[in-house]
């Protein structure tokens, strides 16, 4: 009888000290996994609302996704060095893992970064760089460089044409969406000094030639403001020779006031930049006979990929790893391709033999390196 009893116990103690254990383990996972670390969370600011930004924010996404960290993307709507700023402090006070910007104003962004990184936030520059500041890095197109090639296209083009004579004048109009970036100045003074080289080194030249430079017209990325000024321009000089658009907007701006103002397709000599949704049209319709296309996407995607590394490995060996050349450089050029409807290869004046690749060659070179076409506007 009294064994029945104690055996009856002992399974109810056995139950009870099961069940507390089940229910103790289902508690103690519950709050353990409550209380795993935060994401990891990292910041790209941008410089305006354009299909270029958005090709950027892709490569963003694509990096956070495969490293299972939150990658957040931020523009404002056009140029707006106080949002920017505003923005970056406000992530610096949530004490994020990281930021990229691309600062509208390098001057103005300095204070910024240097807060950011006497908070141990690692800061770099992508787009358009900062050099003056102490970010860690910068990460986007040799901007001297991508101008001073857009200079040698519309060169070529304007001599094809039948423009570069010896005595002729020729007007050189610049749309820009900034005074102040650093890549819009690098641009057009790469531009500028390839046209004057051009007209020096050209046999057929000499120098013997009248070249007239109008703006540099700033639309500060607002696409209206840019087709205004492109309208006016064309009113003011229906002459006009080349036309160079700096950023992503002013090429199709460009395009649309030529259009609306009835000059034929191919008369002006538009030079764009970049190959996006927004600048595959204006080619393909023969207004535009060029661009300077960015590989954006990079960026973005490598980007966040370097910021997480410092994270992990530390900055030093991060940079060591990442950037060729560190420390006496901290330069990461993702590279430029210069695009038209047609493939095309000439000598330069200065010597420098050029490759322009059609629409379709540069489409495959995106889907090479892994950048979707259809982000690009080619489909
Ligand atoms: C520039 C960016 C700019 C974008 C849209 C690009 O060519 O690299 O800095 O924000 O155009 O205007």
């Amino acid at each position: 009888m009294l064994s029945k009893a104690v055996s009856r116990t002992l399974v109810a103690v056995i139950i009870a000290v099961v069940v507390i254990a089940v229910v103790g383990g289902v508690v103690a996972y519950w709050y353990y996994s409550q209380q795993k670390p935060a994401k990891l969370v990292y910041v790209v600011i941008g410089k305006s609302v354009h299909p270029y930004w958005s090709v950027v924010e892709a490569g963003v996404k694509k990096a956070g996704q495969e490293l299972g960290v939150e990658a957040i993307f931020w523009v404002p709507s056009k140029e707006d060095v106080a949002a920017q700023l505003s923005t970056m402090d406000s992530y610096i006070a949530q004490k994020v893992a990281g930021i990229a910007i691309a600062p509208s104003d390098p001057g103005a962004a300095t204070p910024y970064i240097s807060k950011a990184l006497q908070q141990g936030i690692p800061v770099i520059t992508i787009d358009t760089d900062a050099p003056q500041s102490d970010r860690l890095a910068y990460l986007g197109t040799g901007n001297y460089k991508a101008g001073w090639l857009a200079g040698l296209v519309a060169w070529q083009l304007a001599k094809e044409k039948g423009y570069v004579k010896p005595g002729a004048t020729i007007k050189v109009a610049m749309l820009t969406g900034s005074l102040t970036a650093m890549n819009s100045l690098e641009r057009m003074a790469g531009f500028k000094d390839a046209i004057m080289n051009c007209s020096q080194k050209d046999p057929d030249i000499k120098g013997n030639i009248n070249i007239e430079w109008l703006g540099p017209y700033n639309d500060q990325e607002d696409p209206t403001q840019a087709l205004n000024l492109a309208l006016s321009v064309l009113q003011a000089h229906p002459d006009l020779t080349i036309a160079f658009g700096v950023y992503a907007y002013d090429g199709p701006a460009w395009a649309k006031a030529l259009k609306q103002a009835g000059i034929p397709p191919g008369k002006v000599i538009l030079v764009e930049f970049d190959v996006t949704s927004d600048n595959v049209p204006p080619l393909q319709e023969g207004y535009a006979l060029a661009t300077i296309g960015q590989r954006q996407y990079f960026m973005g995607y490598y980007g966040v990929k370097l910021l997480y590394n410092m994270t992990k490995l530390g900055i030093e060996q991060a940079l060591k790893q990442f950037v060729p050349g560190y420390p006496s450089n901290k330069i990461y050029d993702t590279g430029v391709d210069i695009v038209s409807t047609k493939h095309m290869e000439f000598t330069a004046p200065t010597g420098e033999k050029i490759t322009v690749l059609s629409l379709d060659e540069y489409k495959s070179l995106a889907q090479q390196l892994g950048i979707d076409p259809s982000l690009l506007g080619l489909s």
